[in-house]
């Protein structure tokens, strides 16, 4: 049998994640084997590490771990059509069913029967994974697989900057952890006339200004709503797209965006969010709640964004062999680094 290296959730509990070999995978006829070239560390894989509530309500392991991810076609089952050998791929991390009256009505990003890879099926931090024929996405060839495989959660940032047009307007991204910046990135290729950066970590704060913010607020040492405010001629912002979680900067960002405005919410965090009731109803705001990517809405978007000039190179801040996934899954945890890029 022919084994692979991988890294794998082996049991229960907190730590358990381990590189170890396993057989390679085997394909189905409607399959595709794909040789891992790229594959970047998510926060959700330092959730997994700590077995916290997301983990054990998904996963049963051992599992291997790893869902962002870009390869090379290298078998194919006897059914497959659409993709060949040598194609250079990735693919969402959710196989969603396709049936159900969601799927079929084009709601592919809150599919009941979603199956995430690296959490309920092995993922990609590994030297091949197989996936399903009608999940993989045929990527440029001319791109950095590195990038290529943070189509995932560029997808995340995407399809919330993407939600309501945000051309020519005034716009807030909380949290700039990697999906924050690039959401700016992306805002800043869709032609936002400001961008304002809300961002603790200052190494973070500063990636955001690279990566396209006009300017960054320390929610700590700054009164944000204030800040705002001043920096849009005393009105505040129409869109706020936020990527923290963090429930006092969501609760914040209803003083500072502007009546009829919208708030974006892609950020997961562990507390409940209290909203100032009469603030939200008087000044019409909608917020809209954002679950992964539409498939294939987002993956087309994103190749668009692509031709469209959009950079992400600037977040990916470490390039590892994937035996140092732990330096990477520490980093991750530190907050120390943008993205972090295996190479199996
Ligand atoms: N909706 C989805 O489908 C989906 C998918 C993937 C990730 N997520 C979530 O999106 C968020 C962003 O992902 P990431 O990988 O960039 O996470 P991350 O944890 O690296 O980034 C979050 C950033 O928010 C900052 N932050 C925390 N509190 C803040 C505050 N009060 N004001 C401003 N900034 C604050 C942190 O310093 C950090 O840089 C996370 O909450 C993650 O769980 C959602
Ligand atoms: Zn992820
Ligand atoms: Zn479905």
């Amino acid at each position: 049998m022919e084994m692979m290296k991988c890294v794998v959730k082996e049991q229960k509990g907190d730590g358990f994640v381990s590189l170890t070999q396993k057989p390679m995978p085997e394909i189905g006829d409607y399959d595709v084997l794909i040789r891992v070239k790229a594959v970047a560390i998510c926060g959700t894989d330092v959730h997994i590490r700590h077995w916290d509530d997301y983990a054990q309500k998904r996963m049963n392991p051992p599992t291997v771990i790893g869902h962002e991810y870009a390869g090379e076609v290298v078998k194919v089952g006897k059914g497959v059509t659409a993709v060949n050998v040598g194609d250079i791929v990735n693919s969402d991390s959710h196989l969603v069913c396709n049936s159900c009256d969601l799927c079929l009505n084009g709601h592919t990003d809150v599919c009941y029967n979603t199956v995430v890879i690296g959490v309920h099926r092995d993922g990609a931090m590994a030297e091949y994974i197989s996936i399903p024929e009608s999940a993989a996405v045929k990527c440029d060839p001319s791109m950095p697989i590195e990038q290529l495989a943070l189509m995932e959660p560029l997808g995340v940032a995407v399809h919330a900057a993407m939600e309501f047009p945000i051309s020519a307007k005034k716009v807030a991204v909380i949290g700039c952890g990697p999906i924050g910046c690039m959401g700016v990135a992306v805002a800043r290729t869709l032609g936002a006339a400001k961008i304002i950066a809300v961002e603790l970590n200052p190494q973070r704060a500063q990636m955001a200004l690279e990566m396209g913010a006009n300017a960054v607020i320390d929610p700590v040492k700054e009164d944000v709503t204030s800040k705002v405010k001043e920096l849009c001629d005393g009105l505040g912002v129409d869109v706020v797209l936020d990527f923290s979680g963090n429930a006092g900067a969501i609760m914040t960002a209803l003083d500072y965006v502007k009546p009829d405005g919208y708030i974006v919410c892609a950020g997961l965090g562990p507390k409940p969010v209290t909203l100032e009731w009469e603030n939200f109803v008087t000044k019409g705001i909608c917020i809209k709640g954002i679950s992964g990517r539409e498939i294939p809405r987002t993956w087309e978007r994103m190749k668009g964004l692509f031709a469209a000039g959009l950079d992400i190179s600037k977040v990916i801040t470490h390039v590892l062999p994937l035996e140092e996934f732990e330096k990477g899954l520490d980093l991750m945890e530190k907050g120390q680094c943008g993205k972090v890029v295996l190479k199996p």
